[in-house]
């Protein structure tokens, strides 16, 4: 997906940390690194060993050194996990901070695939993923939407590319939402609440939104420091991605020449989305209208949180679940394929346990 663009003005990083080597044991824990498995502008992401529990973990690494500000954000990322818990979210395994090797989040280790991965996968040119499995992908995001919100924050991010489906045998895949970096916490500096982020350098118009471009609500792109960021903007990120799953591609791309996202995000604002049922002639008249609701330019219009959203949904389901029962093995033609086995170990062996936000 190297045409999308995640537009986040935050502080760059001229003190970026040096990578860190295959095999690298952080002590005192102890984890060991196995891979790199993910790289975005804030943080590296590895795939790591515990050797106190033999399992495998994930461990997110700040990437600069020297900011206070990104510090907090970071830390806050480990904090906002740390109250979402369900069953849909990555979960959070610790925090922690190493005078030589800087800070670093642990979490479980999904081992699936990446849902933009799977669409392009399954969906070459033409192909569409059936009904009953978006409707699925849906729901269990819808979950997770409903605990993020009821905790007053906004996840801000919701793409594919922060969504991991994982194969099942006997049923249709589990669903996970990740990332927690440029979340919003509601409420601004109450007690037990963050600072809302800062932004700089990327600027549309007089504005320095946060988010990805091709997922971001009109609000967001358009008010003055984040004021109209709301569990209704995820709603509308929740809407794009139903666009994308029921048709391989979201609504609005970067025109030819459009380097950081300012035309898409132009298009959010002004643009009505491709009408759906043109695309796509077995969509039942209710999802048409449920994505039209979650992708009104007007906050008010859309369904106001992930629980509303869900309600829709779930009409839908309903009538469709008895076929879902009967087959949940194949969807459609599409096998989804059960994860490689190789190179890494189960998730399943992870350990839950209580672990505080430590400083060595
Ligand atoms: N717990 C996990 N299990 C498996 N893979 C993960 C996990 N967390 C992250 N990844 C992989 O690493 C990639 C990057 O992680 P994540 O989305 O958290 O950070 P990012 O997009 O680089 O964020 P940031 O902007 O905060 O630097 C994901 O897209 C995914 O492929
Ligand atoms: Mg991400």
């Amino acid at each position: 997906m190297s045409g999308w663009k995640r537009i986040d003005p935050g502080p760059m990083f001229p003190d970026a940390r040096p990578e860190l080597p295959i095999g690298t044991v952080l002590k005192p824990e102890p984890y060991r690194i196995v891979q790199k498995i993910g790289d975005g502008p804030y943080s590296v992401v590895y795939l790591a060993d515990d050797l106190d529990r033999g399992t495998r973990v994930v461990l997110k690494r700040l990437r600069g050194q020297n900011s206070p500000e990104l510090m907090k954000r970071f830390e806050r990322e480990a904090r906002i996990m740390k109250k979402v818990v369900h069953r849909n979210i990555v979960q959070l395994l610790g925090y922690f901070i190493l005078k030589d090797f800087g800070h670093f989040i642990v979490m479980e280790y999904i081992k699936g695939e990446r849902l933009d991965a799977f669409v392009e996968r399954v969906c070459p040119l033409g192909k569409q993923l059936p009904l009953k499995l978006i409707l699925h992908i849906m729901e269990n995001l819808l979950e997770a939407l409903e605990v993020i919100h009821d905790n007053n924050f906004v996840h801000r991010d919701i793409k594919p590319q922060n969504i991991m489906l994982i194969a099942r045998s006997d049923r249709l895949p589990d669903v996970r939402l990740m990332d927690f970096g440029v979340a919003k916490v509601l409420g601004g500096n109450a007690p037990g609440t963050y600072p809302g982020l800062t932004s700089r350098n990327i600027q549309f118009g007089n504005l320095f939104p946060i988010g990805s471009a091709e997922f971001m609500a009109p609000e967001q792109i358009e008010t003055q420091d984040h004021e109209g960021v709301l569990p209704t903007t995820d709603i509308y990120a929740m809407g794009v991605l139903l666009f994308y799953l029921l048709t391989g591609v979201p609504p609005f791309v970067a025109d030819e020449g459009d380097v950081n996202g300012c035309n898409i995000m132009a298009k959010h604002v002004k643009n009505d989305p491709p009408n759906i049922r043109i695309l796509r002639d077995d969509i039942p008249e209710g999802l048409a209208g449920s994505l039209e609701k979650a992708m009104d330019k007007r906050q008010a219009r859309r369904f106001w949180n992930a629980k509303e959203f869900l309600s829709a949904i779930r009409e839908i389901t309903g009538p469709l679940l008895p076929v879902i029962v009967a087959e949940p093995r194949t969807l459609r033609g599409f096998q989804i394929p059960r994860p490689r086995t190789d190179s890494v170990a189960p998730t399943g062996s992870v350990t839950q346990r209580p672990m505080p936000f430590r400083k060595p």
